[in-house]
């Protein structure tokens, strides 16, 4: 098993992965000085797949968990399905001293983290990531929350888990475009921190695809890390953690347009990484070479890298200007000037990515 350590003083916390480690949760989480009461916060999907097994598993450490779940898809991440959860903890007489542990990908982790946050002042959580995507990004970090019909992630704190179990084995059943969406995020890694790690998703494409079990764990690992640096510096992203966000301002205007219908998050992260490259290239920041060496990776991991020709381009700029990012109608964007390193550029006009996206 391989560890990687998030370094927030009293908040620190390890991330743990492994192939086949499901049913050893219990025995690890049992010195955490938590009250026999837990909680496994998960959706039917996910829970009929792993649900038990980590039931076993905390049964066996001596723990008594209830069970809860919420429908499957981003449309139940909000504050009736929050209420919901907040519910069953108080029926069953959960304590300050109880534990919440997150089984499935993003949208279980986010709600089940906001919901530890708030339950009692904030207790204990334990993120058992089962998507690509949540391996990688949203279980580390403790950024949680809740959609608002007026917006997504609007309602939410930051309270860091006590303990990330990635267990790789999941992912042999996780859907094919899900784990793609989630490779969008590692191969942001890739730019805006280590150009070896771009390198190895390059020259390894067949063995992640096919889920080679240390390629897959090198991956993870990685992006882990790499993450765990950036958040243990800037933990409520005043600098540094903004550039987690390459290739999400452009990202999440295409799904703000396409009304998180058409593509999967990661998808719309695929389209923003490589206009994003592009738009640093406009601006001289980075060679023409390495942008298409970003886009041709994306390309090869069947992602999209352009804006379709039906979506008309004003309709992306206007969420851009609505981002809570934007100033004045100046955008701040996160550039790369080379593959592993970027920078944070402020004061971009409107003008200029309309020239990007009009070429
Ligand atoms: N907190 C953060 O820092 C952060 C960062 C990025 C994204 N997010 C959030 O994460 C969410 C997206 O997460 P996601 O991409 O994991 O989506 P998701 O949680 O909706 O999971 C995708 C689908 O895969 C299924 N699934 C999960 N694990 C599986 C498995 N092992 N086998 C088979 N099916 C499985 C789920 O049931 C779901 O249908 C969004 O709500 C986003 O806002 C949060
Ligand atoms: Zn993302």
């Amino acid at each position: 098993m391989e560890k990687v350590r998030v370094e927030l003083g009293e908040r620190s916390y390890d991330i743990a992965i492994g192939f086949h480690i499901l049913d050893s949760i219990g025995e690890t989480i049992k010195s955490f000085g938590l009250s026999p009461r837990i909680a496994i916060v998960s959706n039917p999907t996910v829970f009929s797949l792993y649900g038990e097994r980590v039931l076993d598993s905390v049964r066996k450490a001596g723990f008594n968990a209830i069970t809860i779940t919420i429908p499957d898809g981003e449309g139940y991440k909000d504050i009736q399905w929050l209420q919901h959860i907040y519910d069953e903890l108080l029926k069953h007489k959960l304590d300050r001293s109880s534990a919440l542990i997150a089984l499935g990908g993003g949208v279980i982790g986010d709600i089940t983290g906001f919901a530890a946050s708030t339950y009692m002042r904030g207790i204990s959580y334990i993120q058992v990531p089962t998507t690509l995507l949540a391996q990688v990004d949203s279980s580390v970090g403790g950024k949680t929350g809740v959609n608002h019909k007026l917006g997504k992630n609007m309602i939410g704190t930051f309270w860091q888990p006590r303990l990330v179990w990635v267990d790789t084995e999941t992912l042999k059943t996780l859907p094919q475009r899900e784990l793609l969406a989630g490779l969008a995020e590692v191969i942001k890694y890739g730019v805006i921190w280590d150009n070896e790690l771009f390198d190895f998703l390059e020259n390894n494409r067949n063995k992640i695809l096919n889920l080679d079990r240390d390629a897959i764990t090198y991956i993870i690992k990685r992006s882990c890390e790499i993450k765990a640096e950036v958040v243990s510096k800037d933990e409520r992203e005043s600098g540094i953690r903004s550039i987690l966000n390459y290739g999400h301002t452009i990202g999440h205007a295409i799904e703000t347009v396409t009304e998180y219908k058409r593509y999967l998050h990661g998808e719309a992260v695929a389209i923003g990484i490589c206009l994003e490259a592009r738009l640093s290239n406009m601006l001289n920041f980075i060679d023409m070479n390495q942008v298409l060496r970003i886009k041709t990776l994306i390309e090869s991991y069947g992602m999209p890298s352009e804006i379709p020709a039906d979506i008309d381009i004003n309709n992306i700029l206007t969420p851009m200007q609505l981002d809570k990012k934007a100033v004045a109608g100046e955008l701040k964007f996160i550039l790369p000037e080379r593959i592993g390193a970027v920078r944070i550029h402020k004061g971009i006009k409107m003008e200029f990515i309309r020239n990007l996206l009009g070429e």
